[in-house]
């Protein structure tokens, strides 16, 4: 076999630390899986245990019985660790960016592993990742806080990025832009002033401030309003499957990827 592609990183994860992405997953893209004739979907670098893997599983496994999960570890001993858990429908193996699986998957995951890679480096793998997925595909590449708390991805489909995701518990930032420090690779340098990104951040921050009031019906609804005055200047979804209230209650906002640059 030849030597995965990528570097051996840190192998931090936890319990249900990518619970929001999974759940934006399984609502916007779970139609990709019911579709799929056998779907198959990848968690790349699962880190130091099997957990987030399973917990992945089991979650689609809920809207398509019969989903196909590989954990992909570009290191061995985390990939023995893992392989006692393995069961009908969920495996472990031995791989990198080059995605050692039998057919093109449907979904790929990639959460906290790009961030540990240089800017070019990220840019690079997802266009490789993007070009190994099935017609119709999704890669979601995203970074979150240790627990989980606050999270950003972007997903991305065969002809590259589409979507930029942020979600939150609301106790866990005191302004929307303190998710800059969970911005994908390809973003973070650019969230200075004159860029896109950083123009973004500053005007929710203002929405934010400006909702202040609403705070005395919960953070929830604080966040709802400053999503919508959001909404005046910046394009950003109001109806499902991206947006709308349904997705904002759960301290999530979605824009697309060309609204950033
Ligand atoms: C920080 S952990 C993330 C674990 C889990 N995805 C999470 O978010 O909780 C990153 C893992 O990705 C693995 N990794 C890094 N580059 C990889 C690659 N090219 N292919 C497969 N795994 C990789 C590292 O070895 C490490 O175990």
């Amino acid at each position: 076999m030849r030597r995965p592609v990528g570097e051996i990183t840190r192998g931090t994860t936890g319990f249900n630390r990518l619970r929001r992405a999974d759940r934006w997953l399984a609502a916007v893209h779970g139609n990709v899986l019911r579709a799929a004739a056998r779907p198959l979907v990848v968690d790349l670098g699962y880190g130091a245990s099997h957990t987030t893997t399973l917990e992945l599983f089991t979650r689609l496994r809920r809207i398509r019985p019969d989903v196909e999960v590989i954990g992909i570890e570009i290191d061995p001993a985390r990939v023995a660790l893992a392989r006692p858990y393995e069961r009908e429908g969920l495996s472990f193996r031995l791989g990198g960016f080059e995605l050692p699986v039998p057919r093109p998957p449907d979904v790929v995951r990639a959460f906290n592993v790009l961030r540990q890679y240089g800017e070019a480096d990220a840019w690079h793998y997802w266009q490789e990742l993007c070009a190994k997925l099935a017609t119709g595909g999704v890669l979601v590449e995203g970074t979150c806080s240790e627990v989980g708390h606050r999270a950003v991805w972007v997903g991305l489909d065969r002809n590259g990025p589409r979507t930029l995701t942020f979600s939150a518990r609301f106790d866990a930032f005191e302004r929307p832009s303190d998710l800059a420090d969970r911005l994908p690779k390809t973003l973070i340098h650019r969230n200075v002033p004159g860029e896109r990104i950083h123009a973004f951040l500053k005007d929710w921050d203002h929405a934010w401030a400006v909702s202040a009031p609403y705070g005395a019906h919960g953070l929830r609804q604080r966040w709802l309003a400053a999503v919508e005055t959001l909404g005046a200047t910046w394009p950003v979804p109001q109806h499902a499957p991206l947006g709308g209230r349904t997705r904002w209650r759960l301290g999530e906002l979605t824009i697309p990827w060309s609204a950033t640059g």
